[in-house]
């Protein structure tokens, strides 16, 4: 695998990998690399035979107060990570790389609406940087094909949206979460956990599965259900942030009519914020 710094290098790799008829697949990431990250690597293998990663901290997607400067950096290990699952090209930019001079301040990219609820709501700007990190990349690397994680479920979304509204050439393919074996979802926040918080931490997943069950059982009253999982949440020793049975196309809260379901769910558990989903069609 080789690693480029800057955009022209990386520019130079993909050109020579086009013109010698490859299809180019490509996964960001901002590092602190975990098996949810290889598993978007080995699933974007069956699909392109070149595969391009980012690991960039991007520093518009962090709100004021936010883990920006704690975000953990591991290049080296990830690289190696990577390297051992098959992906070609690496692009790991320094932020002046990225945003020369003033550039953060002259233009973002802003999806509208699907980012007014949700993680959009609790991190003002979120999506704004992370919709302008995703186009930049986009126009370095243009991928024929770009994979990211469904547990960023709204993020996922804001992507598929840009990418239609903005006309990018590339295929957005959304891939399962990856799970620890209690069924806490793989992050890279979850280094902020001890050992006692991540088996508590496991209490979010099992809401969203029996939230699904009820639902599946025919009932309805998803404020209700809501509730309920809080309140199991807060037991857990989670403040819960939110909990919300959503239409999956447009994330808007869910009516009994709706059938292609989403449950998005955030809480505090100590140092993190965790963020899990389930989505099933009834
Ligand atoms: O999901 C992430 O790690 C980031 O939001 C992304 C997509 C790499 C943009 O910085």
């Amino acid at each position: 695998m080789k690693t480029v710094h800057t955009i022209q290098e990386l520019r130079n790799e993909v050109h020579r990998q086009r013109m010698a008829g490859k299809r180019i697949g490509f996964v960001p990431t901002m590092g602190n690399l975990h098996a949810g990250h290889i598993t978007l690597i080995t699933e974007g293998l069956k699909q392109a035979d070149i595969m391009v990663s980012s690991v960039f901290v991007n520093p518009t997607q962090f709100g004021p107060g936010e883990d920006f400067d704690s975000y953990p950096r591991t290049l080296e290990a990830d690289a190696a990570k990577l390297e051992a699952a098959g992906c070609h090209l690496l692009f790991a930019p320094p932020v002046t790389e990225m945003y020369p001079g003033d550039q953060d301040k002259w233009a973002k990219v802003v999806v509208t609406e699907i980012t007014d609820r949700h993680c959009g709501a609790a991190r003002p700007g979120h999506f704004d940087g992370v919709s302008t990190v995703v186009s930049k990349l986009f126009n370095i690397v243009k991928p024929d094909v770009a994979l990211f994680g469904k547990k960023d479920f709204q993020q996922l979304a804001v992507i598929r949206r840009m990418t239609a509204a903005l006309c990018f050439d590339v295929e957005i393919v959304g891939v399962d979460t990856v799970r620890e074996a209690n069924g806490l979802a793989m992050s890279s926040r979850n280094g902020y956990l001890t050992e006692d918080e991540k088996q508590r931490g496991a209490t979010l997943y099992q809401c969203l599965c029996a939230a699904k069950q009820e639902i599946q059982q025919g009932n309805h009253d998803y404020s209700a259900i809501a509730e309920q999982a809080n309140e199991k949440l807060a037991a857990a020793g989670f403040a819960p942030e939110y909990f919300s049975v959503c239409r999956a196309d447009t994330l808007e809260p869910a009516g009994p009519d709706d059938k292609d379901l989403v449950i998005l769910a955030a809480a505090r558990m100590g140092q993190a914020r965790l963020i899990d989903n389930i989505d099933f069609t009834l």
